[in-house]
């Protein structure tokens, strides 16, 4: 399988930054045998586009989309109109949204169904927060939102989504899952896609949560991760490209 890293630039960079950014990104010599993706503020997607012209790389994706295609959503952006603009992936169900906009499993579900059948991979991020970890409860809420997100989601011969694990207490913090804490999750979720979708469908569950220049190679070394979701140290064109670099061996 191929390996996915994805900058998830969260609220930063208006049109002007995200422009800026990607100009410089695609200065960075890049790994060929790793997909790496950008999820852009909706309102930069634009300027991010203009300034990729042809270049393939970095794919661009959203950081959050409605479910309906359209109608009364004031304020909502559609998988349809994601998808004109070219999208290859989007963001559901970061904890973030889930904390402050209320998101819930069911919500997160709709939204990747939604993107699916639109044609754009769902990226669906999970995640325990750190009193569910102390009290042991990691693989029991893991197991439940992934369940309930792949709910109705196609198989073979569909888009193919992909999972991030995001431990909430490890997001934004410095302090990183260890690889092997995360292993042991990521073969849960594997358990789940197995049974779902059979072996056919390859779909990367990718680590996130305070992945950094000197964790990556840690973490993309660790049998059933298949990637990372990079917030804080995506921030920084060069820096990131350092760390695509550092996440395959040369
Ligand atoms: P972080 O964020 O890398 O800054 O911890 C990751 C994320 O929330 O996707």
């Amino acid at each position: 399988m191929r390996k996915f890293i994805i900058a998830n630039w969260k609220m930063h960079y208006g049109p002007i930054k995200a422009g800026a950014w990607i100009r410089a990104f695609r200065r960075e010599r890049l790994p060929k045998d790793l997909d790496i993706g950008v999820a852009v503020p909706h309102v930069s997607l634009a300027a991010a586009r203009a300034s990729l012209g042809r270049a393939g790389v970095p794919l661009l994706g959203g950081q959050n989309t409605f479910w309906m295609a359209e109608g009364a959503f004031t304020g909502e952006t559609s998988p349809a109109m994601l998808k004109e603009f070219g999208l290859d992936f989007c963001l559901v169900g970061h904890s973030e949204r889930r904390i402050h906009l209320g998101e819930t499993d069911e919500m997160v579900n709709k939204k990747a169904i939604a993107l699916q059948k639109a044609g754009m991979r769902p990226v669906i991020c999970v995640g325990e927060t750190e009193l569910q970890r102390k009290k042991g409860e990691t693989l029991k809420v893991v197991r439940a939102q992934v369940t309930a997100a792949l709910s109705g989601l196609k198989g073979d011969g569909a888009v193919v989504p992909v999972i991030a694990y995001e431990p909430v207490w490890a997001i934004g913090t410095g302090k990183p899952c260890t690889s092997q804490d995360a292993k042991v999750v990521h073969e849960a979720i594997r358990e789940i896609l197995v049974k779902k979708f059979g072996k056919a469908m390859e779909v990367p569950i990718i680590y996130g949560g305070s992945v950094d220049l000197r964790n990556i190679a840690e973490f993309m070394s660790t049998t059933g991760i298949d990637g990372a979701l990079v917030g804080g140290a995506s921030l920084d064109p060069r820096g990131f490209g350092l760390l695509c670099r550092a996440a395959v061996p040369a």
